[in-house]
């Protein structure tokens, strides 16, 4: 059993994630209004869950709760496997429960302090966070639904596992342009079209100036 996942993201019409690799996104998110705000934060009080990648915390230092609509925070999930995250990261706010996924790698000094912060640590795998193990873990934990907020690195890992249920997309009305710069979804790439993750459009239509569109992903 694993959560109901629902990838969420902000993309330039070229798919870029940020300006340029290394960027926060929130420059970029600048140019989104209250109302594409709006439905990214009502998807966020829908879920159980939401979770980013480590890289997503050290670089944008998002909050992740729920503060242009109505509703609950939901719980933090951060994948970290050596849980490299500062201390002073805006994950570790008293709005909302954080739990930091990581593995054997990770120094238990670290653990510690992350403890002390009021956040939860669970050990699931030995070199790299193990998502195998990570979402049933989630989903007894009464995580049932879950909103994956990026970056690229993580897309993929949930992509590639065929963990991913449902695609949202606020579009932004720019190009970005650059080799190098995250798109919606990083790795390896599935490189053949018998491998391709194909989708259905649900819906589409605008909130404020932004096209939004909803996928499914087609089993
Ligand atoms: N436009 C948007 O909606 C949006 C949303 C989010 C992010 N972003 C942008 O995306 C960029 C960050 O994306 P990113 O792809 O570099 O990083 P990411 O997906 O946010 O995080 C990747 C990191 O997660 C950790 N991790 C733990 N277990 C893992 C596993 N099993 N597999 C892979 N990674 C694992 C690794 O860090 P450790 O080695 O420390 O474990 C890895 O470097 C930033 O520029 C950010 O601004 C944009």
């Amino acid at each position: 059993m694993r959560p109901y996942v629902i990838v969420v993201s902000e993309v330039s019409v070229d798919g870029k994630l940020t300006l340029y690799r290394g960027a926060s996104s929130k420059e970029l998110m600048t140019l989104m209004d209250q109302e594409a705000y709006r439905y990214l934060h009502e998807i966020r009080a829908k879920v159980d869950g939401i979770m980013v990648g480590c890289e997503t915390v050290r670089t944008d230092n998002p909050s992740l709760t729920v503060r242009y609509a109505e509703g609950k925070n939901p719980t933090r999930i951060i994948p970290c496997s050596t849980a490299n995250v500062p201390l002073d990261a805006n994950i570790f706010s008293k709005d909302a429960p954080t739990l930091i996924a990581t593995t054997q790698r990770a120094p238990q000094e670290k653990l510690e302090k992350i403890r002390a912060l009021g956040a939860e640590v669970l050990l699931v795998g030995e070199d790299l966070v193990d998502f195998e193990r990570l979402m049933p873990l989630l989903y007894h934990r009464g995580i049932k639904s879950l909103m994956v907020e990026g970056g690229a690195s993580i897309n993929w890992e949930f992509i590639k596992r065929g963990y991913v249920d449902e695609i949202r997309l606020i579009h932004l009305p720019v190009i970005v342009g650059g080799e190098n710069v995250p798109t919606l979804v990083g790795g390896e790439g599935f490189k053949s079209l018998k491998n391709l993750l194909h989708l259905r459009l649900r819906a589409h239509f605008k909130r404020g100036n932004h096209l939004i569109t909803e996928w499914e992903v087609v089993r």
